[in-house]
């Protein structure tokens, strides 16, 4: 078996041809270049490519591999509070990787605790939910997840929730369920966690948020929930050494970020990212968040989308097969499944399917996959694939490894920094100035909120 994440990008052509791709390569070779060598804009933040390599032999790791034990041994419940990068990793993976209906299974069926998130938006109806769940639970820990340790949404979550572990098992008690991922030295997490003395983890200075799934921001939860952390490891370290080669035919993240740069070049400046198994949904969230505040910023930027296939082709498929043409697909290709399920006889043939008794739903699926691929390119989609040999712990680790180099090299091409997210700080403003944060800053702010609403438009509510 392939033991590579490949690509294949022949679906591109004619809407990109090799003459195209031929004089663009030196240019996407300099823009490797300047990320493996770490002279581009935002290379403060690029400790992401070392993770693979570093973590494996590091004390944190023995750290994370002993808290998650004790996590998958004793917790029913599991709750991570964090948002963004401090949230879309660990629920990527563990979507990816678990049953899929995990959190419904009993507990002698189940691998590990129940996972669920908080913090990943400010909707009380959520939290209320969340807070059942721990009253209602038997052993719960929390993983609270912030870099900052200022993010709203986490911030407010994380304060009942407190609030109902030290109901639940008292002061003392609770502190020794509830681990926190934050800044070494920084932050108010970080002050939190030490007057409250919680055990911590760190998160690295020079790895963003949407580069953390590889930092404790994503292992300790992947972990405590039974998946193997020392092959996801050891598959985004494999990556990260073919990732590193100048040669297009052996090196799938340099390949991507030319081809999805030559497209949108040529009009195609929305990538949607297709799956074929509905536990990659969740691969495809943290995908849009690794490209989308990576990207788009200076006017620039491939809106990154998602759909869920054959689920999406009875909701998005007449709008990707005819509609507007500046949209291109990326599939995400699973080799081995993880069920070989056949369909069965049924004789009577109401349904009409008796055809498809005895074949697998995986050979179904990947038929609908390629009568999809031919159909869209029919309909002038220009198509890449990605190959994934097997949906385990190794592939995934490579896959985003892959991803995270692409989104580097992509940046620099596109002429973007793509390790900031300064435009992330527009909503937070105004929401602050409306919600009469105390402060001279935030005064000023909302002077200029003021101005703004004045000028806002109004009176067009139908009756
Ligand atoms: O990628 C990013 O930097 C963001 O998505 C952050 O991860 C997100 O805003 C959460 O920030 P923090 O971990 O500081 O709470």
């Amino acid at each position: 078996m392939e033991k590579k994440i490949t690509i294949d990008y022949s679906f591109t052509h004619p809407f990109i041809n090799e003459v195209a791709i031929e004089s663009y390569k030196d240019e996407a070779l300099k823009a490797m270049e300047t990320l493996m060598k770490g002279n581009g804009a935002g290379n403060d933040f690029i400790g992401w490519r070392n993770l693979p390599d570093n973590t494996l032999s590091s004390d944190e790791f023995k750290k994370i591999i002993e808290v998650g034990n004790e996590i998958y041994k004793n917790a029913d419940l599991l709750i991570c509070v964090g948002i963004g990068g401090s949230y879309l990793g660990s629920k990527a993976v563990t979507e990816a990787l678990l049953h899929p209906f995990h959190n419904s299974l009993q507990k002698d069926k189940r691998n590990g605790p129940r996972i669920l998130f908080a913090g990943q938006n400010i909707s009380g109806t959520w939290l209320e939910a969340i807070i059942a769940e721990i009253e209602s639970s038997e052993s719960v820990y929390i993983n609270n997840i912030s870099k900052s340790g200022t993010t709203t949404e986490p911030g407010v979550a994380f304060r009942y929730i407190k609030n109902a572990m030290e109901k639940k098992y008292g002061k003392i008690d609770a502190a020794k369920r509830i681990i926190a991922t934050t800044d070494a030295k920084k932050g108010a997490l970080r002050k939190l966690a030490t007057n409250e003395g919680y055990r911590t983890f760190v998160i690295p200075d020079d790895v963003g948020g949407r580069f953390s799934v590889l930092t404790p921001v994503g292992l300790l939860p992947i972990a405590s929930v039974g998946i193997d952390i020392q092959k996801l490891l050891q598959g985004a370290k494999y990556a990260s050494e073919y990732c590193k080669e100048k040669d297009f035919s052996t090196n799938p993240a340099l390949v991507y970020a030319t081809i999805r740069n030559l497209l949108l070049k040529e009009g195609y400046h929305t990538e949607i990212l297709v799956n074929y198994e509905p536990g990659f949904h969740f691969l495809s969230e943290w995908w849009k968040q690794l490209f989308g505040e990576s990207e788009g910023k200076d006017g620039k930027g491939i809106f990154p989308a998602a759909v869920d296939f054959t689920t999406d082709l009875h909701s998005m498929g007449q709008w990707i097969q005819d509609g507007q043409r500046f949209i291109f697909e990326t599939v995400l290709n699973v080799g081995k499944p993880l069920s070989e399920l056949t369909v069965v006889s049924d004789k009577e043939d109401l349904d009409g399917l008796e055809f498809l008794s005895g074949k697998s739903y995986d050979e179904i699926n990947k038929k609908a996959q390629l009568g999809t691929l031919i159909a869209h390119y029919d309909g002038k989609v220009p198509n890449l694939i990605i190959n994934i040999p097997e949906l385990n712990e190794f592939f995934l680790g490579q896959l985003l490894f892959v991803f995270e180099q692409a989104c580097g090299i992509s940046g620099y091409l596109l002429g973007v920094n793509p390790f900031d997210q300064p435009g992330v700080e527009a909503y937070k403003k105004n929401m602050f100035a409306l919600l009469n944060k105390p402060g001279e800053e935030n005064a000023k702010n909302k002077l200029s909120l003021d101005e703004k609403m004045k000028k806002l438009p109004s009176g067009k509510v139908t009756k």
